[in-house]
């Protein structure tokens, strides 16, 4: 599998962005800014993720997500470990993340990955997406922020 920028001359893979985030107009705002990789296997775009730059020494991981029926065979894992790679190589001192308080598999991901909470943004997906979200039975309110500092990375 290859992880790679995606080329001027190709288009973002939204069906998989819109797995990440429900809101279109919210993607194609941070596809503008932002930097989209892909993860590519035989030839099909299986995997992506976008990084925005929050100010001149913080990177976020806008949007990440895996096609459905890839999930969970660990190439998730590595797209954060790309973007922190990246990140770090880039001269980027602190990269963030954040994901719904339902959001329990990718909360679990993140933290392996080594990042720390560091605060909640209370109503945040109620305030800014018309649509009730419910994963894991649980109904997606607030956004848990996670950051790590990558200077404290080898
Ligand atoms: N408890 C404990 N660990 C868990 C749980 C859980 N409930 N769920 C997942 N994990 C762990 C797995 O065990 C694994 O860790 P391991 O390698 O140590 O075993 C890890 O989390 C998941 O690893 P991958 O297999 O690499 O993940 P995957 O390829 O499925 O990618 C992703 C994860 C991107 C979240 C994918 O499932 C996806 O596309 N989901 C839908 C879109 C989405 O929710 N994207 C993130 C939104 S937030 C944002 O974009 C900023």
């Amino acid at each position: 599998m290859e992880i790679r920028k995606l080329r001027s001359n190709e288009t973002p893979p939204m069906d998989l962005l819109l797995l990440a985030d429900p809101s279109r107009k919210m993607i194609e705002e941070y596809l503008t800014s932002g930097h989209c990789y892909v993860a590519i296997m035989e030839k099909v775009m299986m995997g992506v993720y976008v990084t925005t730059e929050t100010n001149p020494e913080t990177v976020e991981i806008a949007n990440i997500a895996v096609m459905y029926g890839k999930q969970g065979r660990g190439i998730g894992k590595k797209l954060v470990k790309h973007a922190i790679n990246n990140a770090r190589t880039r001269g980027f001192t602190k990269i963030e993340i954040g994901t719904g308080n339902s959001s329990i598999g990718q909360l679990a991901l993140y933290q392996k990955c080594g990042f720390r909470i560091v605060g909640i943004l209370k109503d945040f997906f109620t305030k800014n997406y018309p649509e009730k979200i419910i994963e894991n039975g649980i109904v997606c309110r607030d956004m848990i922020r996670l950051e790590m500092d990558l200077r404290a990375v080898k």
